[in-house]
């Protein structure tokens, strides 16, 4: 199986379509408002590159549901009432929707960015205008400040990598100013204090729990500030279900988990295979339809999985997983991947340090050479992904050159809990080698 050079939804599907495009139409507007776009432009085609060698995502196991002494790690859940839906674009929209935002309202994004989160806004019909950010990922304050006329209703701020953006001063601007904050809690399900999990600040908060669970579907909605509890949400039908249960078992397959399970379900999987491959043959879009495009690593915002839930099976394995262990080994992983590549030329970690309260989404490591780099880490099956690695139409360098240069530069390695001890040093050994390479610079 061959897989695209980039990743937004982490439960990316490694057949995921390697090309994207995005779809809906902008108004032209000044400043650092958003850039004029040409209708369903066609985007850089990615590489065909191998299918990874190890789990990119979390995939299923026993040790999912293992106990551990950690102590529980905060997390958005902390915030009681979370409505689970498919995806974060998913929470994004109804957050989106709870706040009547509508045409000819902006909202304002970070130009760091994938667009998976712009393309709830356009479904909309309100007009995303882009601010700076920083090399350290944090907000340019004074650049949102400067793009908060009568017309910026919303104000969505994105936690990178898993790293918490300072938020207080953030929350204070939106209050002064009358503007909604959603805080994008996509990269940090989990983290913050045991008195501010992440989520807290913000009108809303959305996450998305394929990235750090190990399951097909999934994203969160909470709020501190507003009653969403009303907000109607249904099953998506039984193809969804059986989907999702089917795909997260497989997922667990493909890379050796789950052996003995495999073994009992030989027989009924392999007629399944056979039932799905004629379905997706005599009508691809009914088989399609089972699923949303997020799930398969897709980046596009489809309005028909509004109002649906998230799977049985992604909230029942969200409950039952041990979330400290998620917590302690992600931190553990990051720790061996941060000592384990210190040395190297030509790179460093995004981050100097790992605070205690993140708990990490990957590991991002800057690269000076990317192009050189990136191509021979993919060939070599390491299940390497750039953030925003096509930003949105128009997002440049006089808009934003940092975040024209961490999208290129930053490579984000996985960290997460379901990592065995044997595919870390491996990843560890290909990334050493690739990056002493005599000519890689
Ligand atoms: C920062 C950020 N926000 C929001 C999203 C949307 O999440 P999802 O893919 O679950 O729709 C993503 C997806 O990768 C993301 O990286």
């Amino acid at each position: 199986m061959r897989n695209s050079g980039t990743v937004c939804g982490a439960a990316g599907d490694a057949g995921a379509p390697a090309t994207r495009t995005q779809s809906g139409q902008m108004s032209q507007t000044a400043g650092h408002a958003a850039p004029e776009m040409q209708p369903h432009s066609m985007r850089a085609i990615s590489p065909d590159y191998p299918r990874p060698k190890i789990p990119t995502a979390p995939v299923l196991s026993l040790a999912t549901f293992l106990r551990d002494k950690h102590r529980p790690a905060p997390s958005i859940l902390n915030h009681a009432g979370a409505r689970f839906v498919t995806s974060g674009r998913m929470a994004i929209g109804l957050a989106l929707q709870q706040m009547k935002i509508g045409p000819g309202d902006k909202v304002l994004l970070p130009a760091y960015n994938c667009s998976s989160m712009v393309e709830p806004v356009i479904s909309i019909g309100a007009t995303p205008v882009f601010y700076k950010i920083r090399p350290d990922t944090s907000v340019d304050l004074d650049d949102i400040e400067a793009h908060l006329d009568g017309n910026a209703k919303a104000l969505l701020v994105t936690h990178y990598f898993g790293f918490p953006q300072t938020l207080s001063v953030v929350r204070r601007l939106c209050d002064q100013r009358g503007v909604m904050l959603v805080e994008d809690c996509a990269h940090s399900f989990f983290g913050g204090s045991d008195t501010s999990p992440v989520g807290a600040y913000g009108d809303y908060a959305i996450a998305s729990s394929m990235k750090f669970f190990p399951i097909f579907d999934g994203g969160c909605l909470v709020s501190t500030r507003h009653d969403i509890g009303k907000i109607p949400l249904r099953s998506a039908g039984f193809g969804f279900e059986a989907k999702a249960v089917l795909n997260t078992l497989e997922k667990g397959f493909e890379y050796g988990r789950l052996k003995a399970v495999e073994l009992l379900l030989y027989l009924p999987m392999a007629l399944k295979n056979l039932a799905w491959r004629k379905i997706k043959n005599t009508a691809p879009t009914k088989y399609k339809a089972f699923g949303p495009g997020a799930s398969d690593g897709g980046f596009s915002f489809e309005p028909s999985w509004l109002d649906k839930k998230s799977s049985l099976c992604s909230r029942v394995l969200i409950a039952l997983a041990s979330k400290s262990r998620i917590a302690a080994k992600r931190r553990a992983n990051y720790m061996r991947l941060q000592e384990a590549l210190a040395d190297l030329p030509d790179c460093r970690p995004l981050f100097a340090q790992l605070p205690e309260e993140v708990v990490p989404y990957v590991f991002p490591l800057v690269a000076r050479d990317p192009a050189r780099v990136f191509p021979l880490l993919k060939n070599a099956g390491v299940p390497v992904i750039r953030f925003g690695e096509f930003l949105w139409d128009g997002v440049d360098e006089t808009l934003c050159p940092v975040s024209v240069d961490l999208s290129r530069r930053v490579m984000q390695f996985p960290c997460h809990q379901e990592l065995k001890p044997a595919e870390l040093d491996w990843m560890i050994g290909q990334i050493r080698h690739i990056f002493l390479m005599k000519g890689v610079a």
